[in-house]
């Protein structure tokens, strides 16, 4: 009896402290998690949007409590590793924010289960190396930004976990050769920047896996050299491609024979020198091409032969002392806007801006032009675009530098109009008046008439009053004279008797 009474109060005892346990445990949990909070208590929680912002809380982890959002930001935090499992329970997740976390550890099978996932952005961070296994779960990821990061490599087929991925930003990273292997071959990739790398090796075959790219970047990078000439083979949907301030010093035959279809192409602020025959061959599609800020001097009169699309150019900034006779023509129909600005341009005549009938726009400020006959033919092929044109100025011979505007230039053996049809754009402004043929094409040197617009003006005036006075002068005489005559007449043709009849004889004499 005792013994069973005493077993009893022993299961009973027992019993109340494992539930005390129990309890407390519970409770020192609840003290751990910050899940005390409520998402809307932690973050900015917008519920109608599924929405929450929980940038710059020093938090650790993911907050929890938001596990229901679509869109979770939590930038600029202290989440320096990505555990499996964690995002998993985040089950409407839709769009994730985790930039600039210094997060340098990322668990293998972090994103699985992550399928809802379409947005990532986790740039400003520090990988250093990525493996295909961080990827598992990443299904229907399509945007990735992973821009500076510190990522130096990335497994070869990493993003065969990624299938549906069309933009890849790995802008602001440590590569020194593109990640060429990186996709699967049947992948969907359309953006890729590689901008603001260490890239100096283009292997041959790089891109040969980017079918489906259209817009690739590699500004900023130390190329200097496309040597690999296949280095852009496969590239069958580029349309724009950016390799501003590469070190590129010339562009070797044939490096873009790969490409056909790109539309709009960056190569500003390279070491380009010259621009040389047929440069662009293989390009029919450009319409864009900017290169200012290189050192070009020259460029040949076929460079463009084969850019049946250019509509806009830019050579702004360069150093461009002569453009091979009739270069533009090529292209005469299709350029509508032409940067020449800030080069050493003294003549244009070869370009004579009159024969690209379909520009729209032409900029030649800071060239030290000389004030010649065929200014006056870009003088009016801009009188609608002043903003362009107001800044140009030429040099006289005797060297004064005056606004091609506000100059006269006289043509003493003025070249002859070509006959043909007249350019509509070539409208006449008020101020700049015709002193000479406009469509010259010869090179006779000029003398430029000193006096501006408003001076000739002013002489006009002068004339005009002195001739005036004369005639007036002139027209007082004669009716002295006559006035002198008639009262001559009067005198000897009838005497005077009455001043009333003098006065109305006279009045009939004059009517007779
Ligand atoms: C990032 O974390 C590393 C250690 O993992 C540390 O050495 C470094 O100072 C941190 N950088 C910043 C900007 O917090
Ligand atoms: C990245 O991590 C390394 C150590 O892994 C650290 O030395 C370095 O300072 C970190 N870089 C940044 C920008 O925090
Ligand atoms: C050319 O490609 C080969 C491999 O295909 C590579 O080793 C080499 O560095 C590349 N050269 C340049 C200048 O990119
Ligand atoms: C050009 O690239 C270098 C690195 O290659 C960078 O330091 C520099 O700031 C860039 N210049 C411009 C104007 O972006
Ligand atoms: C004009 O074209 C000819 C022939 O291409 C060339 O020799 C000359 O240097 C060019 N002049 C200028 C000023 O560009
Ligand atoms: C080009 O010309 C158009 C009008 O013809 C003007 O609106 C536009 O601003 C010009 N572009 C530049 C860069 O000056």
């Amino acid at each position: 009896m005792w013994s069973i009474r005493n077993r009893n109060w022993f299961f009973t005892v027992a019993c109340g402290c494992w539930c005390f346990q129990l309890v407390k445990a519970q409770q020192s949990k609840h003290i751990d998690t910050p899940e005390v909070l409520l998402c809307d208590e932690l973050c900015e929680f917008s519920a109608w949007a599924m929405h929450a912002y929980c940038g710059e809380r020093m938090l650790g982890d993911l907050p929890l409590q938001c596990r229901e959002v679509k869109t979770l930001d939590v930038r600029l935090n202290d989440i320096h590793s990505l555990k499996s499992g964690r995002l998993s329970e985040f089950d409407n997740l839709k769009y994730l924010f985790l930039v600039g976390n210094n997060m340098s550890e990322v668990e293998d099978g972090a994103f699985e289960g992550c399928e809802g996932i379409q947005f990532l952005s986790w740039g400003g961070n520090n990988f250093t190396r990525l493996t295909r296994s961080k990827f598992v779960g990443l299904r229907n990821l399509m945007h990735m930004l992973m821009d500076n990061s510190n990522i130096r490599e990335i497994e070869t087929e990493a993003f065969i976990e990624t299938p549906l991925l069309k933009t890849l930003d790995l802008t602001g990273n440590k590569f020194i050769s593109p990640p060429c292997d990186v996709v699967h071959p049947q992948n969907v990739l359309t953006d890729l920047s590689l901008s603001d790398n260490f890239i100096s090796i283009l292997p041959e075959g790089c891109f040969s896996r980017f079918q489906n790219l259209e817009r690739l970047k590699l500004s900023n990078n130390p190329i200097r050299l496309i040597t690999n000439l296949s280095t852009f083979e496969g590239l069958h949907s580029l349309k724009k491609l950016e390799m501003d301030n590469t070190s590129l010093t010339s562009l070797p035959v044939g490096s873009f024979r790969h490409i056909h279809t790109v539309n709009e192409f960056v190569l500003s602020r390279n070491l380009i020198k010259v621009l040389e025959e047929r440069d662009f061959a293989t390009l029919p599609e450009v319409e864009v091409l900017r290169l200012d800020h290189n050192h070009i001097h020259a460029i040949h009169s076929r460079t463009f032969v084969d850019l049946q699309s250019l509509r806009l150019l830019v050579i702004s900034n360069n150093k461009i002392m002569s453009i091979g006779l009739h270069a533009f023509i090529p292209v005469e129909t299709t350029l509508e806007e032409l940067y020449l600005d800030g080069n050493e341009l003294r003549s244009i005549h070869n370009i004579s801006a009159s024969s690209i009938r379909s520009l729209k726009n032409l900029s030649l400020a800071r060239n030290p032009l000389e004030c010649h006959c065929h200014l006056s033919t870009f003088r009016h092929s801009t009188s609608g675009m002043e903003q362009g044109g107001a800044s140009v100025t030429c040099r006289k011979s005797n060297g004064v530098e005056v606004n091609i505007f506000e100059t006269t230039l006289t043509a003493t053996p003025c070249p002859k109009p070509t006959p043909g049809p007249v350019n509509p754009r070539a409208r006449i402004g008020p101020t700049n008046k015709p002193t000479m043929p406009i469509y010259g094409e010869t090179t006779e040197q000029l003398e430029t008439n000193e006096l501006s617009t408003s001076q000739q003006n002013i002489f006009y005036v002068l004339i005009f009053l002195m001739v005036l006075t004369v005639m007036l002068g002139c027209a007082l005489l004669v009716w002295w004279i006559l006035r002198v005559k008639m009262r001559k007449n009067r005198k000897y043709s009838k005497p005077v008797e009455d001043n009333n009849n003098v006065k109305d004889k006279s009045d009939n004499y004059d009517v007779i």
